[in-house]
């Protein structure tokens, strides 16, 4: 029997209590195969934590994330708060989540269902075998530097700057290799290298770490040339690390190789294997509570939790190899069904994952 493992659960809004509690069951399903053991606990997180605590993230339920050694997250937000004041927006309290929680990157997987190529916009043979995770930097970069108006030459100027200390780069880059140890051991490190003094400060770093990891396969690759080589060779990515805007950008377009928002999942991680796992969707409110949401996303986030917080590489893949046996058999909930007619619904879906688990 594995230790108890404390889970604090913050399932949300909309659709984000629906696909957790599908999680929850296949987590369950695994302590029963695998001799896993944990511990739930519940918090008020979002519009409901508005709503019942005037808050969208309660002390209470930030110290419960705190003393867990996980978070799994549902989704937050709906128009019933779209007009409340930016301290009493859902959102607001996502950004303090991670700020709080010392969590500094974000990590995206996209990965081709051999069944669902079809659903994708790409060729399905350029598709083939597509398996890749994009690691990105959260808490630094041009998103967080100084951002001012001043009067130039030619009249009004808007300036934003780019700021990376090594720290920030090496705790990533440790990060990326490690992940890249437990998979196919390929590391592309993308930045700009040829223009940008914080991308070439980068790869300094990326090539001093490198020697660490002598089992991993390291490609330096420019920003503009990753776009491109996304569409044109997905398969042949494992881990990409970038810093933070290449990185939002780079893991839209990753995901989208894939297709449908409903079965992508995401973790954000701190230090020592710390993470909070989440689907990439939100709260869906056009169709939350009428039991039709895919719950795959966030199953899926919780094999990613089994891999990069626990270690459980076995359990992972058994909730992997679960979801494809379930789509092989034709299954689908109505966002990934091309006959919507017969198509099963959030609990159904969780009950035909748990089933095929072994
Ligand atoms: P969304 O991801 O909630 O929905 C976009 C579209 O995809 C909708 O048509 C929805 O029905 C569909 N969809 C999403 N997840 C699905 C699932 N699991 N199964 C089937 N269909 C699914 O994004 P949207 O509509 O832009 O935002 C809705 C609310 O969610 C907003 O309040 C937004 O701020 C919030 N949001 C929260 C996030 C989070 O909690 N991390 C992330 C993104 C949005
Ligand atoms: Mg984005």
């Amino acid at each position: 029997m594995a230790d108890t493992k404390k889970i604090a659960v913050i399932a949300g809004d909309g659709i984000g209590p629906e696909v957790v509690a599908e999680a929850i069951k296949v987590m369950k399903k695994t302590e029963e195969l695998y001799g896993l053991s944990f511990e739930f606990e519940h918090g008020l997180f979002g519009g409901i934590a508005i709503d019942e605590k005037g808050t969208p993230l309660p002390q209470e339920t930030l110290d419960m994330c705190k003393a867990a050694d996980a978070v799994l997250l549902g989704a937050v937000g709906g128009p019933k708060w779209d007009n409340n004041p930016k301290e009493l927006r859902p959102e607001t309290g996502l950004l303090g989540i991670r700020k709080a929680l010392g969590l500094f990157s974000n990590i995206r997987p996209a990965k081709i269902f051999d069944c669902l190529k079809d659903a994708s916009t790409l060729k399905p043979e350029v598709l083939e075998g597509t398996d890749l995770i994009v690691v990105r930097e959260l808490t630094g970069g041009i998103y967080f530097g100084d951002k001012f108006r001043r009067e130039g030459a030619n009249g009004e100027e808007a300036v934003d700057t780019c700021v990376y200390n090594v720290h920030e780069v090496e705790r990533i880059v440790r990060q990326a290799f490690e992940i890249a140890r437990t998979r196919r051991k390929k590391l592309a490190s993308v930045d700009k290298a040829n223009v940008l003094e914080t991308s070439r400060l980068w790869r300094e770093v990326v090539n001093r770490i490198a020697p660490e990891y002598p089992d991993v396969e390291l490609e330096h690759v420019l920003v503009d040339n990753c776009a491109m080589q996304l569409l044109r060779r997905p398969a042949s990515f494992d881990v990409i690390v970038t810093e933070n805007m290449f990185g939002d950008i780079l893991s839209d377009e990753a995901a989208m190789l894939t297709g449908s928002i409903g079965m992508l999942s995401s973790a954000s991680l701190g230090e020592g294997a710390f993470g909070l796992y989440e689907p990439v969707h939100g709260s869906a409110p056009d169709i939350a509570g009428q039991g039709i949401a895919n719950p795959i996303a966030t199953i899926l986030s919780v094999a990613l939790m089994y891999r990069l917080t626990f270690g459980y590489h076995e359990a992972a893949q058994s909730i992997e190899d679960a979801v494809a046996s379930v789509l092989d058999a034709g299954h689908r909930t109505a966002d990934i069904a091309t006959d919507r007619s017969k198509a099963v619904g959030t609990q159904q879906m969780g009950d035909l994952i748990v089933a095929a688990m072994k």
